[in-house]
This record gives structure tokens, sequence and C-alpha cells, in this order.
């Protein structure tokens, strides 16, 4: 059977663990030898410990816990070509030529450049006799299939990634446990959540928290001092005892130039008087338990994964397997990542509408 490794990469999710079990399951069952990478690319780079062959029941009792049991990490020697050559040596020594990667745009990216360079590596590995001619023959292809884990959903091509669903639940526990205290003394919360340049977690939690106000990077507005004073002024007026504003980690103004809790609390604060709170949530959201949706996200992605993988040859484009309404799908990796690119740089010329509706159904 075919040598296939997952590995997690970049900020950890939610719902990661349930798709590395269905990755070990999915391809033990397929007859294949499936491996663990610990600690992301950075395990691949050292090799040793770090990649070892897993069973059916190293992955038992994981499909219940958060982050990723075999560890993630921001690799800097995967950057430079002499860590993706020791990286190659590594994978042809395991006899490992497929490989799910779980995470995030960057991490995808270094996935295809990898497989880009496969072939020249193996040359290299060969001319410095790392690696037989035989094996530099029976290993010449890589092929890989993407995994997109994260909270932000914020990658082109899926509808959600895994963690965004966990994550709402979190922020949404945190709004309710405030929304009562907030009521006891009438106050105005303002809760920082995050979603780095994206706005989909604000969204959503401002919808389902019964938010007065939020700030996301995608619609920034003018005068939105004015607009925030006016809305929480005509809520308390008809007899709301509290405020809720929502303001996304990556929210901005006109000018590209951040706002922040602190700002939107002084404007409350100079302007309506209202005793006014902070509560930013943090790595809160991207810890504890994996909901429902995300269990079986994780898992009808990574058994996705290795059936694109069992069927995969060197001709075959890399895949990322995403979700489409409610069916597990391939999609081109690259064109995922491009116009994941195009959005990253509509906002930067704000371009926001172009940006939104590059982003598509996410
Ligand atoms: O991408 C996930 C995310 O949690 C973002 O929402 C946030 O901006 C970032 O990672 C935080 O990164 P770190 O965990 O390195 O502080």
């Amino acid at each position: 059977g075919k040598g296939i490794a997952v590995f997690t990469s970049g900020g950890d999710s939610q719902g990661m663990n349930a798709a590395v079990r269905a990755v070990v399951r999915m391809g033990i069952y397929l007859g294949c030898k499936v491996y663990f990478i610990r600690e992301g690319y950075q395990g691949m780079v050292d090799g040793g410990d770090n990649i070892v062959e897993a069973n059916w029941s190293s992955v038992s009792c994981i499909i219940h816990k958060g982050g990723t049991i075999i560890g993630s990490a921001r690799c800097k020697d995967f950057r430079e070509r002499a860590g993706r050559l020791k990286a190659a040596k590594n994978l042809v020594d395991n006899g490992i030529t497929n490989l799910v990667v779980i995470g995030g745009d960057g991490s995808l990216t270094g996935a295809d450049l990898f497989r880009q360079e496969w072939s020249s590596l193996l040359d290299e590995l060969l001319k410095n006799n790392q690696i037989t001619t035989e094996q530099r023959e029976k290993y010449k292809s890589l092929q890989i299939a993407g995994l997109v884990g994260s909270i932000d959903n914020d990658f082109c091509g899926t509808d959600m990634t895994i963690g965004t669903d966990s994550a709402l639940h979190r922020i949404i526990e945190a709004i309710d446990a405030i929304v009562s205290t907030a009521y006891s003394h009438q106050r105005t919360f303002i809760m920082e959540v995050m979603g780095r340049h994206c706005g989909y977690l604000a969204l959503v939690a401002a919808l389902t928290g019964e938010a007065d106000y939020v700030f996301i990077p995608e619609e920034p507005e003018e005068n939105w001092q004015k607009t925030l004073c006016d809305k929480l002024a005509q809520e308390r007026n008809s007899g709301q005892r509290l405020n809720i504003i929502i303001v996304s980690e990556g929210a901005i103004d006109r000018n590209g130039d951040p706002i922040t809790a602190e700002q939107v609390k002084k404007v409350v604060v100079d302007n309506l008087h209202q005793d006014t709170r902070i509560t930013v949530l943090g790595h809160v959201q991207r810890g504890g338990n994996p909901s429902a949706f995300d269990r079986i996200l994780g898992c009808r992605m990574g058994a996705e994964a290795v059936m694109a993988l069992m069927e995969a040859d060197e001709n075959t484009e890399p895949c990322v397997i995403s979700l489409d309404g409610n069916q597990a799908v391939r999609v081109p990796l690259m064109e995922c990542v491009k116009q994941t690119k195009a959005v990253a740089q509509a906002m930067a010329d704000k371009q926001w509408e172009k940006a939104v509706s590059l982003r598509g159904k996410s």
C-alpha cells in the first residue's frame, strides 16, 4: 500500500484531531501505511522520532479533544531549500510519497511548493549519495491533499474551515455570560473576537448573540463614531438595559487604520457616558472541545483526502478538500490559494466590496 503521512501546521483549531483520526483509519482501512509527522513542517525537517507509524488505536479517544495531538508549529527551516531537502530525505527514508496537510493557506502553499520541487530535491539527494537510484525511481512523485484547519473561515473555496463552528460556540457562550452581568449593571460591553483579517467570526457572533453593533474588516464605515453612538442611544431609549459591541481583531476604518476596542470604548464613554467594559476573548476561542459539526467536518474531509490520494498519480493536480453545501468535494489547491491571496490584495487596496465578492460564499 501507499505511504501516507498526516501533519498539522500553523495555528491549531478544534476538529483537527477528528481529521487526523479519519486520515489514519481510512488509510489503514484501504491498506496504506499511515504516519504521523509531529510538530508540523519542523518535524518533517527534523525527522527521527517526529515521524512515526500510526495504528488504529493511536487515534482512539482524540475526536473529543481540541487542539492537535500531533502538535503544530510555524517553521522557518522549511522556508529554506536546505530544510526542504532534509524533509524530502526523511520522507523517502520512511517510504512516504503522499501527504495530508492540515493547516491554513500558508501551510498549503508550502506543501505545493514542496511538491513542485520534489523532483529536483530527489536529484540533489541522489547526487549527494543520500538516496539510491532505486529510491529515486520508486519515490519519484509526491502527492498532496490539503484540509483547511482554521477558526477564521478565511479560505476561499470552502464554505467552512475546520474549527470555525467550535470557535463560534466559545464566543457565543462568552457573549451569553457577559449579557447577564451587563444586564444587571446596565453596562455596555465591547468584546474583541479573533479572525485575523476576516470578519466572519465577528459577524456571525454579532448576529447570533444579539449584539447592537459589529466592526469587521470587510466593511469599514465612514463616520462610525456617530453611527455607533446613535444606535446605542436608540437602543437604550427604547428600554434596553445593556449594549454589546463586537469588534473583530482586524477591524479597520476607511483609511485602513485599525479600530481597537479601546478606541470604541473612548467614543462610547465620551459621548454617551455609559458604564463600559472591554472583554478580549483571545485564545479561549481556539480551545475547548470541538463541536459536533467540526468533528463531522474533520472526519469527512480526512476520509476524502485519503481517497483523493489513493486515486492520484504524478499528473494529478493537488487538491484541497472543501465543504460545498453539505458535500465534501475536491477543489484545485492552487486556485483556492490564488483566490485567497487576491482577497488579501483587494483588502490591502481598500477595495472591500471586491474582497467580499472574491471571497464568495464563505
Ligand atoms: O488564524 C487563527 C488565529 O487564531 C487568528 O484568529 C489570530 O489572529 C491568530 O491565529 C493568533 O495567532 P497566535 O496563536 O500565533 O497568537
